[in-house]
């Protein structure tokens, strides 16, 4: 049965084609996992239900090397590659050839996986390069590192990252619970990795590419090429569009294909890795303190380009929240027309000391929105941006609660506000809605036909066929679509009514807390609190909102609607210290406070 689920995880995870739907495979783990309740000893390792991550940490465990993870030196033109490409054949014999192994240079964070008889045995990330830190339960959480492979003993290395769509989505999840959005992928898989709690980075959708084969420290095979199918082969993601250059005209068009089709990847790049293929010839060549001589990083150059901010309007998100937009005189940043650019808040505009008027420098990393990096040059005649008092688009009051970055419009029919609650609410990883989006909401709210999320339920295949752009066709599976949503489980439906501070990870504590939607409707702060992660704010959030009369109204057509409102709870071992919260902090003299931990939250405390 391990064996199953490892060959579905690796069509999943590594190869990208799955054979099976997610439930199934849900199906198989959760059989594995009360087959191992039942015989405990029989847990191992490498088991696929190994992956949860386990209790957080007290602090990371620093590990040495086995050989230094070095960094690379840049070339940032052409005339830089060709340059690195004399120094190489300078330092070689005479005349003497070599190849390059030409790979994508992704954006994540290096990590070094290392297996002792055929089981994944500690993970360190690169830290100084010399020592690292050990995050190994951490590691364990991401789908595309084996737990185990067809060797006795060997190291991986290779790049922890976040594909554009899971960084896009991870942003918009901390806008609803209103943390910082990552400004990377790089720093969101750092942020994700790097953390002493591995549920968190179960809960990411972090993906594992390798790029070296070691053992002791030193090449496994004779060739970086080979090395590179001897990782596939073990069952190790490695980037499919690597290319082997017989010479630097060869790595030069390498490099320009890619920086033109960039775009087209799941992941973000920022360059090209060129490493000499052969081992021997990379140990002949040698390092300097900080660097290989024989590998080289090709750096894209920065998509970014100068223009006019000609204004700066306003737009109005789910939770009312107004976010200031920077008007842009269209200009083309990397074969990208882009004509807005996004401040957040009032306190980014603060930082940036942007007027309308001034001259911006903006920038596009990937699918990820445009920004405005700095302004360049103040306008003769500039407007500094004032929040207006009134919703733009109902007239609503507008307001900026104390201590919050956002100003919001209180008016909760606003229908700026309904379409984009409509969206969250239809979006994959949520109530998954497909073919629900951003034209055919403006239209469903702008007709009139629904007014609140719940009139999504009583539409008909003929109201949605009258919507432009819909024939009879897509009109019949969108209805379909809202109907297999009411399967959605709870915690997902807690994320879709888009109560602030509560996303799919609150949600999910939420949901295995209570059980149900309406205990959690009905509970008092001080009970919210006794979920996993809730504390005051989040508490008083959620009481707030189910306090609305509106809100109330939706719960009841929901339940009509026969949406899912109950949830599997877990089960507790016992419930002595039920509804008690603990601080623990110092020395405990007989437990770490790990194991303290533990004992309480076995007796169903917090
Ligand atoms: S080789 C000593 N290969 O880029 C060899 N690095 O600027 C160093 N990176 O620290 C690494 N993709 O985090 C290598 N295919 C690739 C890579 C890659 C991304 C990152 C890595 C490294 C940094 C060097």
């Amino acid at each position: 049965m391990r064996d199953e689920i490892r060959r579905h995880e690796h069509l999943y995870y590594v190869l990208d084609a799955p054979q099976i739907t997610d439930a199934e495979y849900d199906r198989l783990v959760r059989e594995l996992q009360q087959l191992e309740e039942q015989h405990p000893e029989l847990i191992t390792p490498d088991s696929p239900t190994q992956r949860v991550g386990g209790a957080p940490r007290e602090g990371f465990v620093k590990v040495a090397h086995s050989s230094p993870m070095l960094s690379l030196d840049n070339a940032l033109n052409e005339g830089e590659l060709r340059d690195f490409d004399r120094r190489v054949r300078g330092l070689l014999r005479e005349g003497e050839s070599f190849a390059y192994a030409a790979e994508l240079k992704l954006d994540g964070l290096s990590l070094a996986v290392h297996y002792r008889d055929g089981v994944l045995a500690q993970a360190v990330t690169r830290g100084d390069g010399s020592t690292g830190e050990d995050v190994t339960p951490n590691a364990k959480t991401i789908g595309s590192i084996p737990l185990r492979v067809a060797a006795q003993r060997l190291e991986v290395r290779g790049e922890v990252v976040f594909n554009k769509a899971s960084f896009e989505r991870l942003n918009q999840e901390r806008d609803t619970q209103q943390l910082p959005r990552f400004a990377n992928p790089r720093n969101a898989a750092a942020g994700s990795l790097r953390v002493l709690d591995p549920t968190i980075t179960a809960s990411r959708r972090l993906e594992y590419f390798s790029y070296f084969l070691l053992e002791n420290g030193a090449p496994a095979k004779a060739s970086q090429w080979e090395a590179l199918e001897a990782l596939q082969e073990l069952g190790f993601k490695v980037n499919p569009h690597r290319r082997l250059c017989a010479d630097v005209d060869e790595l030069v068009a390498y490099c320009k294909e890619w920086e033109a089709k960039r775009d087209e990847l799941p992941f973000e790049i920022d360059g090209v890795v060129a490493k000499i293929d052969l081992v021997e010839q990379q140990s002949r060549l040698g390092w300097t303190a900080k660097a290989p001589r024989w590998a080289i990083a090709f750096k894209f150059p920065p998509r970014q380009e100068e223009t006019l901010v000609e204004d700066i309007g306003v737009n109005v998100g789910r939770t009312g929240a107004l976010t200031p937009v920077a008007m842009l005189k269209p200009v083309n940043v990397g074969g990208v027309m882009v004509s807005r650019a996004t401040l957040h808040n009032e306190d980014e505009i603060g930082r940036l000391g942007i007027q309308a008027g001034d001259t911006v420098l903006v920038e596009r990393s990937g699918d990820v929105i445009p920004k405005v990096v700095r302004v360049v040059k103040q306008g003769e005649t500039r407007r500094p941006f004032v929040m207006p008092l009134h919703c733009p688009e109902c007239g609503g009051s507008i307001v900026r609660a104390e201590g919050e970055a956002a100003s919001r419009c209180i008016n909760t029919n606003c229908p700026a506000r309904l379409k984009e609650s409509i969206l969250h609410f239809a979006a994959r990883g949520v109530m998954d809605i497909d073919g629900l989006g951003e034209v055919l909401a403006d239209q469903l709210v702008d007709s009139g036909l629904v007014k609140s999320i719940a009139d999504l339920y009583s539409l008909s295949k003929e109201q949605l066929a009258q919507m432009e752009r819909m024939g009879d066709k897509s009109a019949a599976k969108v209805h379909a679509n809202i109907d297999a949503s009411r399967q959605r489980p709870l915690p997902r439906l807690l994320n879709g009514l888009g109560i602030p501070f509560v996303g799919e990870r609150t949600g999910q504590f939420l949901a295995d807390h209570f059980g149900d939607l309406d205990r959690i409707a009905t509970a008092s702060e001080a009970e919210l609190q006794a979920a996993e992660e809730v504390g005051p704010k989040i508490a008083k959030s959620i009481r707030g909102f189910f306090e609305e009369q509106r809100n109330r109204d939706l719960i009841e057509r929901l339940r009509v609607e026969r949406l899912t409102f109950t949830h599997q709870l877990k089960e507790k071992t016992s419930a002595a210290l039920a509804g008690l919260t603990f601080v623990l902090t110092g020395t405990l003299p007989t437990l770490s406070r790990d194991e303290a931990k533990q004992r309480i939250e076995d007796a169903g405390g917090k």
